[in-house]
């Protein structure tokens, strides 16, 4: 039987040993998940199957009454072809944002990982990771390209900034992580709830997210134990300002995420005044924002991100 621990600092040894094990076991059984349990766009997907064809004028791409825009009088008012087109155009639009934040995310992984020591249990499940972030982002392309719609991703002057991302990590990994949550679980919010809004879905659009869905669970834990394990043990100063920028980089992330596509807009001539309504001056869609990084403020509440100074700027994003 193991003694007790005869003082503070040997107990907070043992806890920091037993801490560690527990979070090396949770990295590899993700490893193994990935082995175990993994899709490849060109083996999984029956692209060419006449069930999974896209037509952009398939009312299944129309969006639902429950939708903000879908049940704004304007979009109710539009032919069903203008409707389904809308529908398919935004969804692409998001794919094509994802795989974009995809690639940042492959590239900061990589840089990660170049600096693991030997036997870093972090170093196969990274790996593991990136590969998976290359299917999707296969996925997400040939998705887009067979809309054969002139869909563009993040804003120029945006997508310009982005390129600091994959450098974050030579900086500070617990930042990493949380820019890597403040991508995914928009997403995976977004696309949970689309599955679950009691439409008929087509079945292209359907097996992308279910695969997109079971892989970034793996993804978004491994990033969400990276910070339990990590942010307890920084350096106050340090813990201090990834308090400070966390909430900015998520409230800007949540919106990049869920904000209406520009090109939709124009291409579609939607009126200012809908995309007010719909966007920009509704408290459901300023409550989207705030649901969508949810789990992630409660993580940093968790692990000591949260003081009044902090919260304020949770606040003044509108998260
Ligand atoms: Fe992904
Ligand atoms: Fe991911």
């Amino acid at each position: 039987m193991a003694s007790a621990p005869s003082s503070t600092a040997a107990r907070e040894r043992d806890e920091t040993v037993a801490d560690r094990s527990a979070y090396e076991a949770v990295i590899h059984r993700l490893s193994k998940a990935s082995v175990d349990k993994h899709w490849e766009p060109y083996k999984d997907i029956p692209w060419d199957d006449p069930e999974f064809l896209v037509d952009p004028a398939d009312s299944r791409w129309e969006l639902p009454e429950v939708d903000r825009l879908g049940g704004h009088p304007w979009y109710r008012s539009r032919s069903p072809e203008t409707r389904a087109r809308i529908g398919l155009f935004r969804v692409a639009t998001a794919m094509k944002i994802g795989l974009q934040f995809e690639n940042l995310l492959k590239r900061g992984l990589l840089n990660y990982a170049y600096r693991l020591p030997n036997g870093s249990p972090e170093f196969r499940y990274v790996y593991h990771e990136t590969i998976e972030e290359g299917h999707h982002g296969m996925m997400f392309q040939e998705f887009v390209n067979r809309t054969k719609m002139p869909v563009r991703g993040m804003p120029g002057p945006l997508s310009v900034i982005a390129q600091v991302a994959p450098w974050i990590p030579l900086i500070s990994t617990e930042l990493f992580f949380v820019f890597v949550l403040g991508g995914e679980d928009p997403i995976d919010h977004v696309q949970r709830k689309v599955l679950k809004d009691g439409q008929v879905h087509h079945p292209l659009e359907e097996t992308i997210m279910r695969i997109h869905i079971a892989e970034e669970a793996r993804h978004i834990s491994f990033a969400r134990h990276y910070l339990r394990n990590r942010v307890p043990r920084m350096p106050r100063y340090r813990r201090l300002m990834l308090g400070i920028i966390s909430p900015i980089i998520l409230g800007i992330m949540a919106r990049i995420m869920l904000a209406p596509p520009g090109p939709m807009i124009s291409r579609f001539k939607i009126p200012r005044n809908v995309v007010a309504e719909v966007y920009l001056h509704n408290a459901a869609a300023k409550q989207e924002i705030r649901d969508s990084v949810g789990k992630t403020r409660e993580l940093c509440e968790q692990v000591g991100l949260m003081n009044p100074l902090t919260r304020r700027i949770w606040k003044a994003m509108g998260i």
